[in-house]
């Protein structure tokens, strides 16, 4: 049943990437004649959705890396462009669904991970990558666990990055002698004045809807605590609960500060709201970092700074990149070769602090990482940690694009009654 299930969502995946996948996606429909690589090495196919600004710079030097020590190896990047996966899921869905997968891609530990490829029966096991490279105790059991099912491993971590991040613009703050806030009430204090000056309080850039969840899933974590905001992914708390309507009430209020044009803009032509002055907030992963420090040339600490979500300090909302090995690949021992690479301290550091992320594992090297990566990673091992449901820890793919659709309705509708209904009946996808 489940796997009918799970089947089903894959194929919604794959008509909407036959509707709207970017072109970005030429090198995935490479001839697979054209793939015998060097010296009878297969093309090792490494596929993400990190192209372009803020998203691509950690990948290709780790590319780079493995390159320098497999020179025989011939690499694809066969990224395809567009946030959280937005179109990279419904082209791998696609590829997977035709036994044509490619030899490593990018998933997100947890329910991605485990109730997606994993239950479906298409990934191999890497306990022992794990055992021959020595990871067991490096890298943290919260992550383990989030890559595992039923004793067994399934992809290897390449980082940690922070959902719960409220990024703000430190020369509006200054300006009007504002102090970044620490919870809801103190945000729309603050908020009321910027808009009073004419200042954008929130930047928002839904255009590809899983922003929005990104921003409602931390307000849930800031109403709920992390004990109940965890409830909801095991079927303990229902979203009918009086609480989840206090958060979806605070997203509706927040919404009243958001710039116009937020549904034509990207989660990087928001993150320019901010880092250009235009706009005073942004609640974005860290990933923003990455991309305001490589892309637009800002300073952390001076040009921007960082505190978290209203009312979730002491919390980690947890998103965590990982690649394993498909099934029926025709190269395995190279893609593990590629996966020992992304796992040791020397990729995990060359990776990490271009990505605006923090290593997954225990001992890298902290003099890599600038003062938020330090923060970060002081952070993630006294933080209690919550996985994200935008990025695929909490809940299954087909939950998610669900609650996507429903916040992108509610973005515009405003309306509560609605928006909690469509949750309620779409937790029945969730594992109890
Ligand atoms: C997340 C992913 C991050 C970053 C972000 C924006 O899902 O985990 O690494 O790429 O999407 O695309």
């Amino acid at each position: 049943m489940k796997k009918k299930r799970l089947w089903l969502s894959f194929a919604l995946m794959f008509s909407l990437a036959l509707a709207g996948c970017n072109s970005n996606s030429a090198s995935n429909n490479s001839n697979k004649e054209d793939q015998g690589g060097s010296k009878g090495h297969e093309k090792l196919e490494i596929f993400s959705w990190w192209t372009g600004a803020g998203e691509e710079d950690g990948l290709k030097a780790l590319i780079k890396l493995f390159q320098e020590k497999y020179p025989d190896i011939p690499v694809e990047n066969a990224a395809v462009a567009g946030g959280a996966g937005t179109n990279a899921k419904a082209v791998l869905a696609s590829r997977m669904q035709g036994n044509d997968p490619p030899a490593t891609f990018q998933v997100h530990g947890g329910a991605e991970l485990n109730e997606g490829w994993v239950a479906a029966g298409k990934m191999e096991p890497l306990n022992d990558l794990y055992e021959k490279e020595g990871w067991m105790d490096k890298f943290p059991k919260s992550l383990i666990d989030m890559v595992s099912k039923d004793g067994k491993i399934y992809s290897v971590p390449v980082n940690i990055h922070r959902s719960n991040v409220l990024w703000y613009n430190k020369k509006i703050f200054a300006e009007n002698g504002l102090e970044p806030p620490k919870t809801f009430d103190e945000f729309f204090q603050v908020a009321e004045k910027l808009k009073a000056k004419g200042i954008t309080p929130l930047a928002l850039g839904d255009k590809e809807p899983w922003t929005a969840t990104h921003l409602f899933e931390n307000v849930l974590l800031g109403t709920l605590g992390a004990e109940d905001y965890k409830k909801l992914w095991t079927g303990e708390l229902s979203f009918d609960d009086p609480k989840v309507k206090e958060a979806v009430n605070t997203f509706k209020k927040m919404l009243d500060y958001i710039n116009e044009d937020h549904s034509s803009r990207n989660w990087q032509d928001a993150a320019q709201l901010v880092g250009k002055g235009e706009a005073a907030m942004y609640v974005m992963g860290d990933w923003v970092k990455g991309y305001f420090v490589n892309d637009l040339k800002l300073k952390v600490n001076e040009d921007f700074g960082y505190v978290p979500a209203p009312n979730t300090e002491g919390k980690f909302m947890v998103i965590t990149d990982t690649f394993g090995l498909p099934k029926g690949v025709k190269n395995p021992e190279d893609v593990k070769k590629f996966l020992s690479v992304l796992g040791s301290v020397e990729g995990q550091d060359t990776f990490n602090p271009l990505k605006g992320s923090i290593p997954a594992r225990i001992d890298a090297d902290l003099s890599k990482y600038d003062e938020y990566g330090k923060q970060t990673i002081q952070d993630f091992k006294s933080a209690e940690l919550t996985p994200s449901l935008a990025h695929g820890s909490a809940a299954s793919e087909g939950f998610v694009t669900k609650v996507n659709q429903a916040v992108n309705i509610f973005v515009t509708q405003k309306d509560t009654k609605t928006f909690i209904n469509t949750l309620v009946s779409a937790a029945s996808e969730l594992k109890k």
